[in-house]
C-alpha cells in the first residue's frame, strides 16, 4: 500500500494502474477506521483490482458548533488497518492541498430536496460540505465504483442523485450497516459515549426494529408511530433530534407508490449524536 498526499501525486500512480486496464475501486472516509469501513474496503477489493481509500476531515462539512476539532484523527493505526486490507492506496490530504484558497468561498455543489429535511435540517451546510468534497475527490480519483455505507442513509441518497444529476461516470453502491454484536451501529462517535451510555446506545436499534414491526404488522398511522417513538427514546435516556418514517427513494412522506420505507432516527446520547436506520420493503 503506498499512502500519497498530493493530488499530483495520486493522479500519477492511479494512472498506471489504469494503463494495466485495471477497475478502480473508492471508499471515501473521515478516518478512525472501524469494520464497518473495512466492509466497504472488502467489497471494494472484491469489485476491482486498484482499491483507493481517502482519509480526511473535512471542514467544510462540520458546523460552527460542531465536532471538527475533537474528531478523532488515528492516521498511523488507520494505515495498519487498511494494509491488512489490501489497499492499493492511501490518499490523505491535508486541509490545503484540498483547499488551496482556504475552505472560504469558493465552489460548491448542493443537492436540494433530498438535504431539506432529516440531517440536512439540523446541519445546516453539512451535505452541501459533503456532496463538494466528494464530488472532488471524484474528479481526483475518477473511479469507477464507489462505496458508502448505508448506515448514513441520507448521505448516501444525496451522492446517488448527484452523481445522477451532474452525470458523474460512477457507479454508487451502498454497503449494509455493520453492527456490534448488541445491534448498535459501528461508529466513529461511539468512542465518545461513556460505560453507561454504551450499554443503552444499541436502543436506538432496538426501538426502530420495533417500529418497523409494528408497520410490518399494518399500523399505518406514521405521525402516530413517530411520536410514540420519540417518547421511547427519551424514555431510553436519549434526546431525539428526529424519527421519521418515510419513503427511502424520496426521503419525503409515503405514498401509494412507496416500494420502500425507510425509518431514521437521531438523537444524542450524552455528548455523541448517534444515527441509524432500518428499511422495509413493501409488498
Ligand atoms: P465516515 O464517517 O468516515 O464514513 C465513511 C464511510 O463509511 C461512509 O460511506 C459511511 O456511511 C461508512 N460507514 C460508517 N459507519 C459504517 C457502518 N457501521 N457500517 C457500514 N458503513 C459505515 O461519511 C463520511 O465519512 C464522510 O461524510 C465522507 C463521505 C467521507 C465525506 O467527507
Amino acid at each position: 500500500m503506498k499512502t500519497l498526499t498530493t493530488v499530483y501525486a495520486l493522479r500519477r500512480a492511479i494512472a498506471g494502474n489504469r494503463t494495466q486496464g485495471q477497475r478502480v475501486c473508492f471508499v471515501p472516509t473521515m478516518g478512525n477506521l472501524h469494520e464497518g469501513h473495512l466492509t466497504l474496503v472488502r467489497e471494494a477489493k472484491r469489485r476491482g483490482e486498484c482499491v483507493v481509500v481517502s482519509i480526511f476531515v473535512n471542514p467544510m462539512q462540520f458546523g460552527a458548533n460542531e465536532d471538527l476539532d475533537s474528531y478523532p484523527r488515528t492516521l498511523a493505526a488507520d494505515k495498519e488497518k487498511l494494509f491488512g486490507e489490501g489497499t492499493t492506496y492511501l490518499f490523505a490530504p491535508t486541509v490545503s492541498e484540498m483547499y488551496p484558497n482556504g475552505t472560504g468561498p469558493q465552489s460548491q455543489l448542493s443537492v436540494p430536496e433530498v438535504t431539506e429535511t432529516l440531517c440536512g435540517a439540523s446541519r445546516p451546510g453539512h451535505f452541501t460540505g459533503v456532496s463538494t468534497v466528494v464530488s472532488k475527490l471524484f474528479n481526483i480519483v475518477q473511479p469507477d465504483i464507489a462505496f458508502f455505507g448505508k448506515k448514513d442513509f441520507q448521505q448516501l441518497q444525496v451522492i446517488r442523485k448527484m452523481v445522477d444529476d451532474m452525470c458523474m461516470p460512477v457507479e454508487i453502491v451502498g454497503v449494509d450497516t455493520s453492527r456490534a454484536e448488541d445491534g448498535l451501529a459501528l461508529s466513529s462517535r461511539n468512542g465518545f459515549l461513556s460505560e453507561q451510555e454504551r450499554k443503552v446506545a444499541p436502543r436506538l436499534h432496538q426501538i426502530l426494529q420495533e417500529y418497523r414491526d409494528a408497520i410490518a404488522n399494518g399500523f399505518d398511522n406514521y405521525k402516530e408511530l413517530e411520536h410514540h417513538a420519540q417518547n421511547d427514546l427519551k424514555n431510553a435516556g436519549f434526546s431525539p433530534d428526529y424519527f421519521t418514517i418515510c419513503d427511502a427513494e424520496t426521503l419525503h412522506d409515503v405514498t401509494e407508490d412507496t416500494d420502500e420505507i425507510v425509518i431514521l432516527a437521531a438523537a444524542k446520547l450524552g455528548t455523541p449524536r448517534l444515527i441509524d436506520n432500518v428499511t422495509l420493503t413493501l409488498a
